[in-house]
């Protein structure tokens, strides 16, 4: 019997414990409190940005990021076709439509081709862009910015996968006009659940942390908006505080990981590693590769399984999906390729060299169908 090797879990060998429970002996645990200031702060100088506010989960950051965009009820708002549902969902909860568009064979995040005709084509106004830093990969932001730019359309970066990652030497989150990140439990860096938007502009901060909190002005119960509750905990801030602290270590980790696995899959026909472009550093959150067919990537997740190894089949597209039905589109062919083919393996921080060895063994040991070496 051996050992279970999960796909991505929370590393938690720094201080979580000690300022869990200095939460507890302060009396510090709702939505306010000294480790949400200080993750606010960090995240801010991360991210290279002036203004950072705490939520409870990426998609609430979204939500927020959207409102503060200034993206409107009945709006458009440009996605990627291949991301995770919450980065449509959101603009859903702003009241506005996604329209689906591609994504780039080298980086699989937003093409810009895609980008130029989806605001062509807008049945209507385009309240926003939203780029996905996909897999942690960083976008090829300065074509899509220079593009938003001109048609006055703001750009939301979509990071949540990708804290540490860099752009031609900028970091990810401080790209476009606002970004986001999350800290699901699945992420380089968790709070167990939370989420932060970030901005150079005070004004949007000032928007965003009074609407996370009800848009309450004062102490009094009186509102200027309607608001939400969105607040991140000083608990959840508690872990995300400790974790920030070994943000580099878990990087070099993760990308020494990612490393690990190119090598081993180099010049292998049936197996294509997630992108790596040389103008970007990735944050490498989510390792995963790409297979040739589905039935291929559902092959490989069994015979992983077969090996207590959990590998998942990554995103599908949404626009084919039923809460999706009838969404505007501009697609050519490569969301579709990605979905359902690429599968994503353990990548943990704290993934043992011993452990990935198994699962490069179990690589080596996939009878995929169209391997020929
Ligand atoms: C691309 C993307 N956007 C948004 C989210 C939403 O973040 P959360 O799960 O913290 O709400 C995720 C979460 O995995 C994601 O991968």
């Amino acid at each position: 019997m051996t050992d279970r090797i999960p796909l991505a879990v929370p590393d938690l060998r720094g201080n979580e414990q000690a300022y869990l429970a200095r939460c507890v002996a302060d009396n510090w645990v709702s939505s306010a409190g000294p480790f949400v200031i200080e993750c606010e702060k960090q995240m801010a100088s991360l991210a290279g940005r002036q203004h950072a506010v705490a939520t409870m989960n990426g998609t609430t950051a979204l939500h927020l990021a959207l409102l503060a965009a200034g993206a409107k009820p009945g709006d458009h708002v440009v996605v990627p076709d291949w991301t995770f549902a919450a980065t449509a969902n959101a603009v859903r909860h702003a009241g506005a439509v996604p329209i689906f568009a591609d994504i780039t064979e080298e980086s699989w995040t937003l093409d810009f081709a895609s980008l130029a005709r989806a605001l062509e084509t807008a049945p209507g106004r385009v309240g926003a862009v939203i780029v996905v830093h996909t897999l942690g990969h960083p976008a090829d932001v300065d074509p899509l910015l220079a593009l938003c730019r001109e048609a006055k359309i703001p750009l939301i970066e979509d990071a949540a996968g990708a804290i540490g990652a860099r752009y031609k030497g900028r970091p990810a989150g401080g790209l476009g006009d606002l970004a986001i990140f999350s800290f699901n439990g699945n992420k380089t860096v968790t709070a167990g659940g939370g989420g932060m938007v970030v901005t150079d502009d005070a004004d949007q901060a000032k928007r965003l942390r009074a609407l996370s909190a009800q848009a309450r002005s004062g102490a009094e119960y009186r509102y200027d908006a309607v608001g939400f509750n969105y607040r991140m905990t000083n608990v959840n801030a508690a872990l995300l505080l400790a974790q920030i602290e070994r943000l580099d270590d878990m990087l070099a980790t993760k990308r020494r990981i990612a490393g690990t696995y190119d090598q081993a899959l180099a010049g292998r026909n049936d197996l294509t590693p997630m992108p790596r472009r040389p103008w970007a550093e990735s944050g490498c959150w989510l390792y995963s590769v790409l297979c040739r067919t589905e039935s291929d990537a559902q092959s490989l997740v069994r015979h992983m399984a077969d090996r207590d190894i959990e590998a998942r089949v990554f995103w599908r597209t949404l626009s084919d999906q039923a809460p999706y039905a009838g969404t505007p589109t501009v697609l050519s062919g490569m969301a579709a390729r990605l979905s359902g083919t690429v599968v994503s393996l353990p990548c943990s921080s704290s993934l043992t060299p011993a452990q990935q060895a198994r699962v490069l063994d179990a690589l080596a040991h996939w009878p995929s169908k169209r391997r020929t070496h």
